[in-house]
């Protein structure tokens, strides 16, 4: 199967080896109705509000003011999971190479983020910069989270050190806009602020403030990233399968799940997708994985992602992939063309088994890997799936963001769980208020203390 959206020009196929998936298995049935009618009631009900956010014009036009009033040399971001894998994927894609060190031609601030509380990683960064060519983002929208706080916490006295009363003025808060410890600091202390909408999770708020302050500020067109995202959510909330890409990459991904599938290899052959990948892994392990479905069953639903990049990992990963145990279904995601084609020169004429590449663009070497290696897997009778965006740009990529978050959401309904809640990550948060001598605490602080015995 093969399709091609021509407004969008994005490709899908999926590659059906004898033991995969039947035309009567991905075509439109109870499943996908039943998914598709779910979250439009989500949406209506206003439960949930990620597809919706495309349609916001006012936020991109708050983002362009502040960042004209309040301009950096330096963005740097402190926030964890859902609070900075978005806007690093979005500078990782967006940006070129080197973005950070490039001197004039620079368009937009240089992006730094401090995620972990890793003492190396706080320590370099804050050495590299200086506070008064500064602007920091905090990002977090509970407002409670361990890692952020203690990093925050740093980083708000380096400027305080360095700038004395002024350095309020340096900060920017993303958060919650009505409750939360970070909301209550931002307004006794002055900070301007940004908010998340309540009905828009972390892991599904890139196209917020949350992803697309940083992006603005480092130069990425976020109007054009929203055209993308408006275009894609245009088709998963209305158009019917097989046109309905979100949608029916999701079934594929159930049907496939259902027969024992439980690994998915997320597989973009383009460097500049690394980050992106990291962003949907998370999307998709803490939306799915779920001990309970929607009716309080125990069902342990999930699929576990892993991020590969073409065609680094087909010297890592393929052998696994194709001899391995079989229960994998890897989606391969293919990029037409670079920015900027680069030749291989068509030297080394004595040397046959390089000189055939001579003549030949980075670009093609790439996508040929590609389609070899699907054709390998095929060939072992591996499932996989493919996508193909004509190039990396704003619009592509707000596209793709919205593909895989309506993919996520349609799986988590047909999977029957919640896809925006994560007890699992609040369990592992609270036990950190714990042992770190958080007030309220000191009856799960005893607990712990016990097993670790
Ligand atoms: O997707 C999620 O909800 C989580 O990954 C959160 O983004 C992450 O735990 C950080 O939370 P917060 O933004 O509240 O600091």
């Amino acid at each position: 199967m093969l399709m091609k959206l021509p407004a969008l020009d994005i490709r899908f196929s999926s590659r059906l080896p004898s033991h995969g998936l039947l035309d009567s298995d991905i075509s439109h049935c109870e499943v996908t109705e039943q998914a598709l009618a779910a979250l439009h009631h989500r949406i209506q009900s206003g439960e949930v509000g990620f597809a919706r956010l495309p349609d916001d014009r006012e936020t991109p036009r708050q983002i362009a003011a502040h960042a004209r009033r309040m301009k950096a040399e330096n963005f740097l971001l402190v926030g964890i999971g859902g609070s900075s894998l978005g806007a690093q994927a979005l500078f990782t894609a967006l940006r070129p190479w080197y973005h950070n060190w490039l001197g004039k031609q620079r368009k937009g601030a240089r992006f730094f983020v401090l995620d972990n509380v890793d003492s190396d990683l706080v320590d370099a960064t804050l050495r590299m910069l200086k506070p008064r060519e500064t602007v920091v983002n905090v990002v977090s929208k509970s407002g409670g989270t361990a890692e952020t706080a203690a990093n925050f916490m740093i980083v708000r006295r380096w400027l305080m050190t360095s700038l004395g009363k002024k350095f309020a003025d340096h900060i920017v808060a993303t958060t919650d806009p009505e409750k939360g410890e970070l909301l209550n600091l931002a307004r006794q202390e002055g900070y301007a602020t940004f908010t998340v909408p309540p009905d828009v999770g972390g892991r599904f708020s890139v196209l917020t403030p949350v992803g697309l302050l940083p992006a603005h500020y480092c130069g990425v067109s976020i109007l054009k990233l929203l055209d993308g995202a408006r275009e894609m959510a245009r088709i998963g909330l209305n158009e019917k399968l097989p046109n309905n890409l979100p949608l029916l990459s999701a079934l594929i991904i159930y049907r496939y799940l259902r027969r024992g599938r439980t690994t998915q290899v997320f597989m973009p052959y383009s460097s500049c997708l690394q980050s992106f990948a990291d962003w949907y892994r998370q999307l998709w392990a803490e939306s799915l994985g779920k001990k309970f479905d929607r009716h309080g069953q125990t069902v342990h639903a999930g699929q576990t992602l892993l991020g590969s990049i073409g065609t680094i990992d087909q010297h890592s990963q393929v052998q696994l992939l194709r001899e391995g145990p079989d229960d994998k279904v890897v989606f391969f995601l293919q990029v037409g063309k670079s920015r900027r084609e680069t030749k291989i020169p068509k030297d080394l004429k004595q040397y046959p088994s390089s000189s055939y590449l001579g003549g030949h663009t980075l670009a093609e070497l790439m996508n040929a890997e590609c389609r070899a290696t699907q054709y390998a897997l095929a060939s072992d009778d591996r499932p996989s799936l493919a996508m193909s965006i004509p190039e990396i740009n704003e619009y592509t990529i707000g596209a793709l963001i919205m593909f895989f978050e309506l993919q996520t959401a349609f799986l988590g309904e047909m999977l029957g769980v919640n896809a925006y809640d994560q007890p699992g990550v609040e369990e592992g948060k609270l036990n950190t208020f714990a042992l770190m001598g958080r007030p309220g605490y000191e009856e799960r602080r005893s607990a712990l203390k016990r097993f670790e015995k």
